[in-house]
C-alpha cells in the first residue's frame, strides 16, 4: 500500500488550524503543510519575530500570534483573544531535558511546557474547537509515570530525562482522558495523539554528554523534520477514531510513515487519568468545558 505523505493532505480551504511551537522542527513543517493545503494557519509561538521569519517562506494564509505555553498568563491571554472556530488545534510545542527551572506559575519547566500548558490551552480553547485536538507525544511516554504528589520536582532530585518522560506520559494520559470525556458528552470533537518517532530537530539542544551524540547520530539516520511531521499531519486530517496514537510505522515506531499504534497500557489507566485531571485542574485553574448533556452535538 502507498505510504501516506503530505501530498495526500486534502484541500483544507476554509479550515482554521492553530499550531503551537511552529517556529522550528515538526511544528514548523506542520504549519507550512497545513497552509499549503489551504488552511488558515495560526502559528502560536513564544517569539513572534521568529514566527515572522518562519512564515516568510510559507505558502498560503498564515498568521503569527504570541503564546508562551509555559506561562498560564500567556495561555489565558491567547485564549481570551481568540474569536471564531478552530478546526484543528495542534499541541506541538515542547522542550526536552532542560536544566531545572521553574516558571512564573511555579511549575518545573518541562512539565509546564509539555503538560500543564497544553492542558490549560486545550481546555480554554475547547469551546472554539469544531473538529479535533492533536497532542504531540513521544515514544518516551512509555518510560514516564504520573507522580501525583510531586508533579513539579519539588521533593525529588531533578532528573531531566525522567522529567521529559513524565511530562510526555502526563500529556498522553490527558489526551486520552479528554477524548473519553468528549465522547461521553456527545461532542463530535476528537482528541488524538501523534508522535514523530525520532526526528532531527532542535529538540535535543539541551541533551548533554554521550546521549547528545547518540540523538544526533540517530536523528541523521532516522526521520528528518519533514517525516517527523507526517504523523501529526495524518492525525490532523484523517477519519480515525478519537484517542488514536499515530506514529511512524517502522521498527519500534521510530521511523517511517504514519500508522495507528498503541500508547503504553499504563497511559490508558482511567483511575490514574481521573486523579491526574483533578490535580491539574487545581494547579492550572482550568477545566474542559464540555456540552452539558450527552447527545447535544452530532455523533462522532
Ligand atoms: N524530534 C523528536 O525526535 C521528537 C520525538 C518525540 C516527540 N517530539 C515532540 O515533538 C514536538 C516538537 O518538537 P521538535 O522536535 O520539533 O523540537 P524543536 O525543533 O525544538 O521545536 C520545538 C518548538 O516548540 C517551541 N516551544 C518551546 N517552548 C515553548 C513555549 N514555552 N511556548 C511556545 N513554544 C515553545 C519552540 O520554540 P522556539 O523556536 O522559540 O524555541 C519550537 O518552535 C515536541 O512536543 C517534542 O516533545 C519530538
Amino acid at each position: 500500500m502507498a505510504k501516506w505523505t503530505a501530498s495526500d493532505l486534502p484541500d483544507l480551504t476554509g479550515r482554521t488550524a492553530v499550531v503551537t511551537g511552529a517556529t522550528s522542527g515538526i511544528g514548523l513543517i506542520t504549519a507550512r503543510e497545513l497552509a499549503r493545503a489551504g488552511a488558515r494557519v495560526v502559528l502560536a509561538v513564544r517569539d513572534p519575530d521568529k514566527g515572522d521569519r518562519a512564515v516568510r517562506d510559507m505558502p498560503g494564509n498564515t498568521e503569527v500570534r504570541q503564546l508562551d505555553v509555559a506561562d498560564l498568563t500567556s495561555v489565558r491571554s491567547f485564549a481570551q483573544a481568540w474569536t471564531g472556530d478552530i478546526d484543528i488545534l495542534v499541541n506541538n510545542a515542547g522542550i526536552m531535558e532542560v536544566p531545572l527551572a521553574y516558571t512564573a506559575d511555579g511549575f518545573e519547566s518541562q512539565a509546564a511546557t509539555n503538560y500543564f500548558g497544553p492542558f490549560a490551552l486545550t481546555n480554554l480553547l475547547l469551546p472554539h474547537v469544531t473538529d479535533r485536538v492533536i497532542t504531540v507525544s513521544s515514544q518516551l511516554h512509555r518510560r514516564g509515570r504520573v507522580r501525583l504528589g510531586d508533579l513539579n520536582w519539588r521533593q525529588r532530585r531533578y532528573n531531566p530525562p525522567a522529567a521529559y518522560c513524565d511530562s510526555k506520559f502526563d500529556v498522553t494520559v490527558f489526551a486520552l482522558e479528554l477524548d473519553r470525556r468528549l465522547a461521553a458528552s456527545g461532542s463530535r470533537v476528537r482528541s488524538l495523539l501523534a508522535h514523530p518517532g525520532i526526528a532531527s530537530t532542535n529538540l535535543t539542544a539541551h541533551v548533554g554528554g554521550g546521549r547528545a551524540v547518540l540523538y544526533k547520530a540517530l536523528g541523521s539516520i532516522l526521520n528528518d523534520a519533514e517525516h517527523g511531521a507526517l504523523p501529526t499531519l495524518f492525525a490532523a486530517v484523517s477519519d480515525i477514531p478519537g484517542g488514536s496514537y499515530v506514529g511512524p510505522d517502522g521498527f519500534g515506531g521510530i521511523k517511517g510513515f504514519p500508522a495507528i499504534g498503541k500508547t503504553s497500557r499504563a497511559a490508558q489507566d482511567e483511575d490514574v487519568a481521573h486523579a491526574l485531571w483533578d490535580t491539574t485542574v487545581q494547579l492550572t485553574g482550568t477545566d474542559a468545558q464540555l456540552p452539558a448533556a450527552p447527545g447535544t452535538l452530532h455523533d462522532r
